[in-house]
């Protein structure tokens, strides 16, 4: 059968016309044709480090020539060192077991096996259910799928898993909505309701992201939200499960997003700043006491066949060595309100409704009235138009949002971004939102 329409080879579900870059250097896209385009988001933030770091690219040409491929439960010197570096410099001390994975879905998915696991094998059997969020994002498998709260990217899917209710995501800015008050009290409440009514017998973990992604737009939860979970985690013993997939290695102006509050996550899953773009490598990191039940049981836990690849571990050793050297999670806590302060030039904007974040990961949310937070209507489509305004005037900003928060526009920088680049972006921003809007009206 012929194609009905006439498709371009990329993407996959092709929309809109097709972007292509030719090369990335520093804070950079550049097309073939020349044209520059600021990575205000680091790609889907990840960029941390900036583009075109040639020791990175020296160090995987390096592991790539003395051993391409290795099975993963076999030890190469870029695993065993890429695994003692994160336990002595860059994880809590209280998870030192590390896992790897190829993509953050891989990740968040042995996550979830090993809360299941580690259950089954202490002689609790009926724990299976892992309870997710409202509004979250943790990853496209689709066991990660149905413990995200993310419509769009569930659409169609529910039928194929366990109806396990989601909690509610602390929103605050819309949390008179559901009823006003103590937001961070009345969600962790929430969420101990699901665990009563679902029977706490049944239940494995919680699973969260310490501050939400591009899906909630940059929600920072108030300050009583997680050590409330975590209590409440303790009391009906489950697991839980920090997905710092996004907010770890300094995206927010700490080593893990966990570490603004007390809270210490049983398995924790982070990713995208293990190698800052440069090879596909996401760590899932438990406790000692998790992996001794499945030792002392003698129960595996499957690989994934690229998993750990031992150049993309190389790739993060060098990653991190330009981390540590150049002191960029000091660097990202230093530069943040410079960044807010430029932000801020939107802050009286008619249609933000607000600009919030941490460290280097800040979203916009965008509304019809500022006043009354009446959204745009999803037809009006207005995050893609702002972000397409933004390509078409130089900078790429990060589209997100979903459910009950509509037209996000996330920023996440690589944390190298000079004041000037930071200028740039703000008033890109500002006349992609002006211009979007003004073609909404
Ligand atoms: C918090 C979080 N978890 C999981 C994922 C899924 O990661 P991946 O796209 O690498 O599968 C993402 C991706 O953005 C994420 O932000």
């Amino acid at each position: 059968m012929s194609p009905k329409q006439d498709l371009p080879p990329w993407p996959f579900v092709p929309s809109g016309r097709t972007v292509e870059i030719a090369r990335s250097e520093g804070c950079f896209l550049y097309t073939k044709d020349g044209h520059a385009i600021l990575d205000a988001s680091g790609g889907a933030i990840v960029a941390n480090i900036g583009h075109g770091r040639q020791e990175v690219v020296e160090a995987v040409a390096r592991s790539m020539a003395e051993k391409n491929y290795i099975v993963p439960p076999f030890a190469t010197d870029d695993r065993l060192g890429l695994v003692e570096r994160l336990q002595k410099k860059w994880l809590p001390k209280h998870l030192p077991r590390v896992h790897l994975s190829s993509g953050g879905s891989e990740a968040v998915d042995v996550a979830l096996r090993l809360a299941r696991l580690y259950h089954v094998n202490r002689g609790e059997p009926s724990r299976y259910k892992i309870i997710g969020r409202d509004i979250s994002y943790h990853g496209t498998t689709v066991a990660c799928l149905s413990v995200s709260g993310h419509d769009s990217r569930r659409a169609g899917l529910e039928p194929m898993w366990n109806q396990v209710p989601l909690a509610p995501t602390p929103y605050p800015l819309r949390h008179h909505e559901r009823g006003g008050g103590d937001c961070g009290g009345a969600c962790a409440q929430a969420l101990e309701e699901i665990i009563i009514a679902e029977g706490p017998e049944t239940v494995a973990a919680v699973i969260g992201e310490p501050i939400i992604g591009s899906s909630g737009g940059a929600i920072v939860p108030p300050d009583n939200y997680w050590p409330k979970v975590q209590e409440i985690c303790k009391r009906y013993g489950l697991l839980l499960i920090a997905d710092e997939v996004m907010t770890g290695f300094g995206r927010t102006g700490k080593r893990f997003g966990s570490e603004h509050w007390d809270i210490k996550a049983d398995i924790m899953v982070s990713g995208k700043g293990l190698t800052a773009g440069y090879a596909p490598l996401v760590g899932v990191y438990a406790t000692d006491e998790i992996v001794d039940v499945l030792v002392e049981n003698n129960q595996s836990l499957m690989f994934y066949t690229y998993g750990g690849q031992s150049s993309a571990c190389a790739a993060s050793n060098a990653v991190l060595d330009i981390m540590e050297r150049e002191k960029l999670v000091d660097r990202v806590q230093e530069m943040a309100p410079v960044l807010e302060r430029h932000l801020n030039r939107l802050a009286q904007h008619p249609h933000v409704a607000e600009i919030r974040g941490r460290g280097f990961l800040w979203s916009l949310e965008i509304v019809k009235d500022r006043e009354t937070l009446e959204r745009f209507a999803p037809e009006d489509n207005i995050t893609n138009r702002i972000v397409g305004a933004g390509m078409a005037n130089g900078a790429f900003f990060y589209p997100g949002g979903t459910g009950p928060v509509r037209d996000i526009i996330t920023l996440g920088p690589p944390y190298i971004i000079a004041e000037e680049e930071i200028d740039q972006m703000v008033t890109i921003l500002e006349t992609s939102i002006d211009q979007a809007l003004a073609k909404a009206h």
